[in-house]
């Protein structure tokens, strides 16, 4: 399984990985025999849903190798620390929970303290956590995933730090790691990795490498035991999943629309989510696959980052507003209750106040049911964290303020909309802040409370409710039984 630009991870140095795997299970079950207590492992994930995929199998592996995994850093043996760059306020948090860890080393010195993620695939900061941070036992980087069970026994075998960058592996790609998800529904299903895009703001293309596609009947494979355990929703995910299967080689090639086509033709009761797209790459084939496909969840999160051309361009994201509006025109017309979300940056490098006005008045124009937004926050290492232009901190503020408040109003009036109508809503359990409530979500992901009724545990079933009332964040309504229900 090769092709010319995407190395496959082979099951030969998968075994080596077993092996080491074995020999810390080994260590660790005398340990337990003699302590009569089991070693305990706590992974604290920052950033994105990548990350928390990535910690998933990071607490796999910790699971195989004969740790329990813990929610509770206090009694931990072994802490892994998965970390995120994309802003800085990410780097900063990360850095901070390390030096809180540092007591409980200081308490228990045979403690081991791991970290790994995008943060730390950045040479500066490896060399900072090397220097700064000396009780950190073992470091690596994205690519090195798969290499944990041996960087972790170096680490307790030669009883010496370990730090290991990427060192020539990003482009690989390894199946087969164990996986310990944190749910029971919703799975997250990588289906590529890396970036080839570039966004002059973005750092991700230099810590996660180049993309590359996993082979499509993984993927479905993967997919098919997921639904077989009784997973109701998958999300694929990829930093741009409409370039999956550009690097594949010609005999197994596959684009992005034709691999959600067969995921959803595969037999049980599921939705598939997929995130995230690039606007430039979105295209009408896999809107039609969406609309076609009942079991493709109507959802779709299509990151504008501005609404000014201008800023666009100095961005690198190779579309205009026009372009962007017309997709969710096309994506509206097959699939009117779809639910569109966006993630916005504000203050970019030059940002004019009338571009800024300009980032409203398309916010406006997609009426999107979410927005998630950013401070521009320079990356070093990307073209924009050298750009003249800097915006002061203020500013950036004060227009992230004006950008909420319109979108608050946009989702108040959207929201509002809703009352009257009946949604099929997947239960998630109690709500956090009323117990008689249940708390659950549409399709598209909107939060719904309705009553508690005593004869039955609805927790991780559909349910049929009808909306009565509207918040902002939040739609009320009340459990109806009859089969009239508007998609959203
Ligand atoms: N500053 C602010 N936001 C950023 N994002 C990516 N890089 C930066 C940055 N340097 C945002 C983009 C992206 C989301 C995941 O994070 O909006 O879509
Ligand atoms: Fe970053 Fe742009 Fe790639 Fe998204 S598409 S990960 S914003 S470089």
């Amino acid at each position: 399984m090769s092709d010319k630009k995407t190395q496959y991870i082979t099951s030969e140095q998968m075994l080596v990985q077993r092996e080491y795997t074995e020999k810390i299970r080994l260590r660790n079950e005398l340990d337990a025999r003699e302590t009569g207590k089991k070693k305990r492992c706590y992974v604290r994930t920052f950033g994105c849903q990548q990350n928390e995929a990535d910690s998933e199998r990071l607490a796999g592996m910790a699971s195989e190798m004969g740790y329990e995994i813990t929610d509770s850093e206090q009694d931990a043996d072994l802490i892994l620390i998965n970390t995120c760059a994309v802003r800085e306020h990410a780097e900063e948090r990360a850095l901070s929970i390390t030096g809180q860890f540092k007591h409980l080393k200081e308490k228990n010195p045979s403690l081991l303290i791991g970290i790994c993620g995008c943060m730390v695939s950045q040479e500066t900061r490896k060399e900072r956590i090397k220097h700064s941070y000396p009780y950190v036992s073992f470091l690596f980087g994205t690519s090195m995933l798969y290499r944990f069970p041996e960087i972790l026994y170096r680490c307790i075998q030669e009883q010496k730090r370990q730090f290991y960058l990427d060192a020539g592996d990003v482009g690989n790609i390894a199946e087969g790691m164990p996986v310990r998800r944190a749910s029971d529904r919703q799975a997250w299903v990588s289906v590529m990795y890396g970036c080839n895009n570039f966004c002059t703001y973005c750092i991700v293309p230099y810590v996660r490498g180049r993309e590359r596609s996993r082979h499509p009947s993984c993927i479905l494979e993967e997919c098919r035991q997921l639904i077989e355990q009784g997973y109701r929703e998958i999300t694929l995910l990829g930093q741009n999943v409409n370039s999956y299967g550009k690097d594949l080689s010609d005999d197994i090639r596959m684009d992005f629309p034709d691999l959600l086509a067969q995921i959803c033709s595969l037999p049980g009761d599921f939705k598939v989510h997929f995130m995230t797209s690039h606007p430039k790459d979105a295209s009408k084939k896999l809107i039609n696959v969406m609309a076609e496909n009942e079991k493709a969840a109507k959802h779709f999160h299509l990151p504008l980052q501005s609404g000014s051309d201008r800023v666009l361009s100095a961005m690198n994201r190779r579309y205009t507003i026009a372009d962007y509006l017309e997709i969710l025109r096309y994506m509206r017309e097959k699939m009117p209750d779809i639910t569109v979300t966006s993630d916005i940056i504000v203050g970019f490098p030059t940002e004019t106040e009338a571009e800024f006005e300009d980032t409203l008045t398309a916010v406006a124009a997609a009426q999107y049911d979410q927005i998630f937004t950013f401070l521009y926050s320079p990356r070093t290492g990307t073209p924009a964290a050298v750009m003249e232009g800097q915006i002061p901190e203020k500013i950036k503020q004060s227009r992230m303020q004006r950008l909420l408040d319109l979108q608050n109003s946009i989702l108040a009036d959207r929201n509002r909309a809703c009352i009257g109508r009946t949604y099929r809503i997947l239960v998630e359990g109690r709500s956090r802040g009323d117990d008689a409530m249940y708390a659950g979500r549409t399709e598209g992901g909107k939060l719904v409370h309705f009553p508690v009724s005593e004869d039955e545990d609805l927790t991780g079933r559909i349910a049929l409710v009808r909306i009565t009332d509207a918040a902002i964040y939040h739609l009320s309504g009340e459990r109806v039984s009859d089969t009239d229900v508007d998609e959203g």
